[in-house]
């Protein structure tokens, strides 16, 4: 997961290959709760880990339900219909509106002593409508702060279920979701009809809803989108076992990417046509605006059709998620696309009507917006401005303006917070980048270069920690090199060149967090030792060992970028990156941290050996033939003698940003 304060995406030219993606967020918390409601245990497949997934698991815990988590199988012993202790107990339900709305219902109905809360723009997000029909039905249900809206407190109910408890379906389909769930709680002796009042939006989500109680035992019946029966006797029932099917909304970045990038297609893993999601009808849309997409049981194939994609006018209020990816889509069309009947994009996350324009505009696009409408006009190449994309703590914001990556005028894009896909999808980023390709000129290495024990290491990982990019301490392979050939029984000198050459070439090293791998055997300790540098140092004149270890090297530029640290990485292997900068401290400094650092590791040595130590690294690492140390000419010199690490990271940050467009 990203969780830099923003990710750059690089320009993005192409993709293919397969994703698998995560399990819907939809389908994963009904799941949950359904089987906390039930008697006994049901075993949950492919659950979604997310923040909203974690908060409806804790907020189970809390109840007393069992909650096993291994990977994404979670076990749950539910409830059975009973609570099982009745303590006061406060929910902290984020912004999950998916936990919030079905488990106010539930723990109505169930009654209790419970407030339940959340993040200030769960505050904002109403309820009204719910807890009305709540209170109707005879829960006690009171507001804490204002009016319709969270944060509540919930007390004992005396329930009255004889007369059809109405509903309101205009503003969120997750009200009736919740009392369609909550209310076989209730419907022991007789029939409970739920009736909605106004134009029921968001349909699909309630067939999600209707498949998965039927699932857990509960026929209800349905008389158009008006009128619901619980049949007196519903009682909840464990499936025992339960998969859940991947997000389809998650689904729409990658039928989209498929759609405007040039290669040889993405398939996606996890979902197919026959999805009980009904944002699955996201690839019709699609399809319409020339996306070509074939589908099996569970997979989906998306390959570039009509270029550019056609514009469309369309009634997007059976995918209200997915619509936002049409959205980005249209910067990509012939003509403006429209997108209607999306008045709930207002009370989600965020206002998405108003993000969505605002972020276009930043982009270059004319943009109209009406109430429940949005018009986004297609960008030419020339038309495209860099931009600092916000993403209102919403992770579909997020993820729908990666895919202006995909720009015909080749400008990155900078997208904020980019962690706030966790909601739903906490890899977004790592799928994008395992199928999207980058030109490699476009793929950002900032270069470190300077003498031992300057700080090189600690001021890259940390700048990469910043940016979110990945991190070449391309010491550490002269390091393994000398390391695997003394193991082998070389001499570490020029009679061997040829052989440590070969070594080098195909050497088995893994980089995780700060453990350094070779092959089966953690290396990490052995190569830091003061005569592993020594070592190194010595490998590292030998001019075979060195092109051994270019195309090693090359390999780390990945997206989204590359921190890469040593003595030649801006002269000599990385020349064109956009920035480099050299690293210098007085010997004096040097040999006084480095003394630090071992003597914290209880390793003892005096200061004077390690001066003497490094005076003799940096001779030899200057005055060889091939990539001797010295400054690229275009390098900033930094010297750090007397800077702190923070100092020091903010300087290169500030260099770097003053090369950005954003
Ligand atoms: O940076 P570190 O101390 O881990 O590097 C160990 C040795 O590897 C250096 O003293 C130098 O001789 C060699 N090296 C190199 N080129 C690099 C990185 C390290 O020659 N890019």
């Amino acid at each position: 997961m990203f969780s830099t304060a923003f990710l750059d995406l690089p320009a993005l030219q192409g993709a293919s290959g397969t994703v698998t993606l995560p399990g819907s967020k939809s389908i994963s918390n009904r799941v949950l709760l359904l089987a906390a409601l039930c008697q006994g245990t049901t075993v949950v497949h492919d659950l979604l880990d997310s923040d909203d997934t974690r908060v409806m698991l804790n907020a189970l815990r809390q109840l007393g339900c069992g909650v096993e988590v291994a990977g994404t199988t979670v076990t749950i012993t539910g409830l059975g219909g009973q609570l099982k202790h009745q303590d006061a107990i406060a929910f902290f339900m984020g912004n999950a509106g998916t936990a919030m709305r079905p488990l106010t219902a539930a723990l109505a109905v169930l009654g209790g002593d419970f407030t339940l809360s959340g993040v200030p723009r769960m505050h904002e997000r109403p309820i009204g409508d719910l807890v009305d029909a709540l209170r109707a039905l005879g829960c006690s249900i009171d507001y804490l702060g204002h009016d319709g809206f969270p944060p509540l407190h919930i007390g004992p109910p005396s329930l009255k279920v004889d007369a059809p408890i109405q509903v309101r379906g205009d503003v969120s389909s997750q009200f009736l979701t919740a009392l369609l769930m909550a209310l076989p709680l209730a419907a022991k002796e007789q029939d409970i009809v739920i009736e909605v009042v106004g134009e029921l939006i968001s349909k699909p989500y309630i067939d999600i809803t209707l498949n998965l109680l039927a699932r857990f035992g509960i026929a209800v019946q349905r008389e158009g989108w008006q009128r619901f029966t619980l049949p007196a006797g519903s009682r909840y029932q464990s499936p025992g076992t339960i998969h859940v099917e991947a997000d389809a909304s998650s689904a729409s970045y990658f039928i989209a990417l498929g759609a405007i990038a040039t290669g040889d297609g993405i398939r996606i893993q996890g979902v197919g046509a026959d999805s009980i999601q009904g944002d699955i009808r996201f690839m019709d849309a699609a399809a319409q605006m020339g996306a070509t997409i074939t589908s099996g049981p569970n997979w989906l194939a998306i390959q570039r059709g009509a270029w550019p994609l056609k514009g469309i006018t369309l009634d997007c209020n059976h995918i209200p998620d997915a619509a936002m990816t049409l959205g980005v889509m249209a910067l990509y069309a012939d003509k403006p696309t429209t997108l209607r009947n999306i008045a709930s994009w207002r009370v989600k996350e965020t206002d998405r009507i108003v993000a969505m324009a605002t972020e276009c505009r930043k982009l270059g696009a004319t943009v109209e917006e009406g109430p429940d409408w949005i018009t986004v006009h297609p960008l030419q190449q020339g038309q495209w401005k860099a931009a600092s994309i916000h993403t209102y703590d919403d992770h579909r914001v997020a993820m729908c303006f990666s895919l202006a990556a995909f720009n015909a005028d080749q400008i990155p894009v900078r997208l904020e917070d980019p962690k706030c896909v966790a909601k739903t999808f906490p890899d977004y980023f790592e799928a994008l980048f395992s199928v999207a390709h980058a030109r490699p000129q476009d793929i950002p290495v900032i270069c470190i270069d300077g003498p031992t024990a300057s700080g090189k290491g600690t001021l890259a990982s940390r700048v990469a920690a910043a940016l979110g990019y990945h991190y070449l301490d391309s010491g550490a392979l002269y390091r393994v090199t000398a390391y695997a050939a003394l193991q082998a029984g070389l001499t570490l000198e020029a009679v061997d060149e040829a052989r440590i050459a070969d070594l080098a070439r195909t050497l088995p090293v893994r980089f995780e967090g700060d453990t350094v791998w070779l092959g089966q055997a953690d290396v990490s300790d052995a190569i830091r030792t003061e005569q592993a540098g020594m070592n190194a140092s010595k490998v590292s004149v030998l001019p075979a060992v060195r092109t051994a270890l270019v195309a090693l090297q090359h390999s780390f530029q990945r997206l989204p970028g590359l921190l890469a640290d040593g003595r030649d990485m801006g002269t000599v292997i990385f020349p064109d990156a956009p920035l480099k900068v050299f690293l210098t401290a007085s010997a004096a400094q040097r040999a006084e941290r480095r003394h630090k650092q071992l003597i914290s590791k209880g390793i003892s040595t005096t200061l004077d050996s390690l001066r003497a130590d490094l005076e003799a690294r940096d001779a030899r690492d200057s005055s060889r033939s091939v990539a001797p140390l010295k400054a690229a000419q275009e390098a900033y010199q930094l010297d750090n003698s007397l800077l702190s690490i923070e100092a020091s990271v903010d300087q290169v940050l500030t260099w770097w940003q003053a090369k950005q467009p954003f």
